[in-house]
């Protein structure tokens, strides 16, 4: 009988069902009725007293290696009991949709790196601004026509507090809060009254620079500019300026690069003349400069100014500007994976 138990005992420890099923006929041939357990329990009855003790308690342990057996697997099937059979946890999980950077972001921070690079820190201002720092301080005096080249949304008639019309504001509060070596370029966005086309909006973004030391010469402000194209659109591009006219500097230039989508062959991007124009400069005006609280004696400087869109635009052959703001996934998802 010892020998039984102990053959049981072992059996009993060493069985692992594989579910519900063998659990359960595991219970009924140990612990049911007519089971393994009562037949023991029957014979024990029929022992003379003296051997009672010593039997009873090999069944005990047998009996407790059974209940700890049941309990242990009950608890692991029930566990499982209510999940979908066809739910299998293992499987790798969908991927998620990730998001794309806009290509004006990305073209923003191109533009922001290129000049930090060389010195040049980032500075903002607001997007609402009073009348001295969008066009005062910049030379444009009051009923001047040279304010007529900005359409203005004002916000507040009498006080002429407006929404920017160009990032060039943001000289000026730099200007005024700081004293040379100036080195800063400052990106945001701009609003003006314009009815919105394939190539105007009414709100768009612009990157200004604006540079200012003693002895600051037109020549630094080509080379800075030409190191910028060649960065921007590639080693072998080349630059032209063309004179223009902006109130805040002088004298002023709008500046193009060859055309990087023909090299300079013609194409109709630039209209078959070889150069694209990118952007507008200048030697910032000793006027602007002293309306600042900058010696213009000492210093001198200068500034530009280009649009991010305009750029976005000849970089990727984007021909309708409006597609940057309608939100049109299958547009910008075409820029995923590019990190800022
Ligand atoms: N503020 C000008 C505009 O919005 C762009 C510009 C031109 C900025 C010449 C400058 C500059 O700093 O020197 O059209």
């Amino acid at each position: 009988m010892e020998h039984n138990i102990e053959t049981l005992l072992a059996n009993i420890n060493g069985f692992v069902p594989a579910d519900k099923q063998q659990l359960e006929d595991f219970r009924i041939q140990y612990a049911g009725k007519k089971g393994v357990l009562n037949d023991f329990f029957n014979t024990m009855k029929t022992l003379p007293n003296d051997q009672k003790r010593a039997f009873g308690q090999q069944v005990n342990v047998l009996k407790n290696a059974i209940e700890e057996k049941l309990l242990a697997f009950r608890q692991q099937f029930e566990n499982t009991d209510d999940v979908d059979s066809s739910l299998d946890l293992s499987l790798p999980a969908e991927p998620l949709q990730l998001g794309s950077h806009h290509p004006i972001s990305l073209v923003r921070q191109q533009i922001t790196d290129i000049f930090s690079r060389i010195g040049f820190t980032i500075s903002e201002g607001p997007e609402i601004e009073d009348d001295w720092h969008n066009f005062s301080a910049l030379n444009f005096p009051e009923e001047h026509p040279a304010r007529d080249m900005q359409d203005t949304f004002f916000i507040n008639n009498e006080n002429k507090i407006a929404l920017r019309t160009h990032t060039s504001s943001v000289q000026v509060r730099v200007m005024e809060n700081s004293q040379p070596p100036i080195r800063t370029i400052s990106p945001g966005r701009v609003y003006r009254n314009e009815a919105i086309s394939a190539r105007a909006h009414c709100f768009f973004h612009q990157v200004e620079g604006l540079y200012i030391d003693e002895d600051v010469s037109f020549a630094d402000m080509k080379q800075t500019l030409l190191y910028f194209a060649r960065e921007m659109f590639g080693a072998n591009t080349e630059i032209r300026l063309r004179p223009s006219y902006f109130p805040f500097t002088e004298p002023s230039a709008e500046m193009d690069v060859t055309c990087f989508l023909c090299n300079g062959k013609g194409c109709n991007v630039c209209k078959y003349s070889g150069w694209v124009e990118i952007m507008g400069c200048g030697m910032v005006d000793p006027q602007v400069l002293d309306n600042c609280g900058i010696d213009s004696t000492k210093y001198s400087g200068y500034a530009f100014g280009m649009g991010i869109e305009r750029i976005t635009m000849l970089k990727y052959a984007v021909k309708d500007l409006r597609i940057f703001s309608e939100n049109d996934v299958r547009f910008l998802r075409q820029f995923s994976g590019q990190q800022l």
